[in-house]
C-alpha cells in the first residue's frame, strides 16, 4: 500500500463502515422493483442511512470540521479548519433501478494560506466491487495500491467519452445537445453511466478517455476531480479555464484529448 495520511484512513474507514448496509439495501432493492410504487422511499432511506454513518464516523474523528453532505446540507464547524464534502450515494437512479453502478464520494477541502480552499484528499469508493479510487494532493492517484494514470490515447477516434445527460428539468439540454452533436461523430463512443463521481474516477483509471457534464454539485465532483488531476489529467470548465465550480462545467481528459475536446466544445458553443 502506498503511504497515505491518517486523514485518508479516516475517510476510507467511514466509507467501509457505510458500505455493507448499502450493499444489503441494494440487494433488497432488486426485490422491490415489481411493487407499484417501486423502491423510491426505501432508497431514499438507504441514502440517508449511509450519510448518517459517514457523518457520524467523520465527526468522531474530526469533531470540529464542517461537513457539506448532500442530504443533510452543511454542518457548521470551525471555519478555519478543513471541510468534508460527502455524497453518500452517487448514482441514485442506478441504485433505484437495481443497476450495480454507484459510489460513495468523500473529499476534504482545506483552507490555504492565500485564503482560497483546495481539495487535498479524495475517495470514490464503489461498494459492490470494493474498488477504492483515491488521491492525496501531490501524492498521485491510486486504485487500492496500484498507481492510476489517465489513458494515453491521443486520437479522438479511439476515445470512449463519458457524459451526464440533463434530465427532469435539470441542466441545459440544448447546450448538452450541441456538445453531443459535435463530439459524438468524432469519437469511438459515448457513455452515460449515471455516476459523475465514478465517471471521473474512471477517467483517472484510463477506462474512459474523457468526460464532460454541467450542472453538477460539489459533492458529485470534488473527490473525482482531484483523482483525475493526480492521475495526470486535466479538469477545466468548457472554456478551458479553472472556474469549474463557478461556471458549473466540467471537462476532464488527458492533455492531448482535453485540448481536442475543448476545441470541439468551444466551436459547438460559439
Ligand atoms: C447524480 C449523478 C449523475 C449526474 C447527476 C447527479 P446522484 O448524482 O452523479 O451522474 O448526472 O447530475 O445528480 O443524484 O445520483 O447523487
Ligand atoms: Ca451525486
Ligand atoms: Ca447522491
Amino acid at each position: 500500500m502506498p503511504s497515505h495520511s491518517g486523514l485518508f484512513t479516516v475517510i476510507e474507514r467511514a466509507a467501509r463502515k457505510a458500505a455493507p448496509r448499502l450493499r444489503r439495501d441494494f440487494n433488497e432493492v432488486q426485490h422491490l422493483q415489481v411493487s407499484r410504487k417501486g423502491p423510491a422511499d426505501f432508497v431514499s432511506m438507504a441514502d440517508k442511512r449511509a450519510e448518517e454513518t459517514l457523518v457520524e464516523e467523520l465527526r468522531k474523528a474530526r469533531p470540529d470540521w464542517s461537513i457539506l453532505a448532500e442530504e443533510g446540507g452543511e454542518i457548521a464547524g470551525d471555519p478555519n479548519k478543513p471541510r468534508f464534502i460527502v455524497d453518500p450515494l452517487d448514482g441514485t437512479s442506478n441504485f433505484l433501478h437495481g443497476i450495480p453502478h454507484f459510489a460513495i464520494s468523500i473529499a476534504v477541502e482545506e483552507p490555504m494560506a492565500n485564503g482560497k480552499r483546495e481539495i487535498t484528499t479524495a475517495l470514490v469508493y464503489q461498494p459492490l466491487t470494493d474498488e477504492s479510487f483515491w488521491a492525496e494532493k501531490g501524492k498521485g492517484a491510486w486504485l487500492q495500491d496500484a498507481r492510476l494514470r489517465v489513458s494515453s490515447r491521443r486520437d479522438l477516434a479511439d476515445a470512449l467519452i463519458a457524459t451526464g445527460i440533463p434530465f427532469l428539468g435539470h441542466g441545459n439540454f440544448a447546450q448538452w445537445s450541441r456538445i453531443f452533436g459535435a463530439v459524438a461523430p468524432e469519437v469511438a463512443g459515448i457513455r452515460r453511466l449515471g455516476s459523475a463521481a465514478l465517471d471521473l474516477a474512471w477517467v483517472a483509471a484510463g477506462r474512459f478517455d474523457g468526460f464532460w457534464e454541467s450542472d453538477l454539485q460539489p459533492w458529485d465532483v470534488a473527490a473525482g476531480m482531484l483523482i483525475v488531476k493526480e492521475a495526470g489529467g486535466f479538469v477545466t470548465d468548457f472554456r478551458g479555464g479553472d472556474r469549474t465550480m463557478e461556471r458549473n462545467e466540467f471537462l476532464a481528459a488527458n492533455d492531448v484529448l482535453h485540448s481536442k475536446l475543448h476545441k470541439l466544445i468551444a466551436n459547438a458553443l460559439r
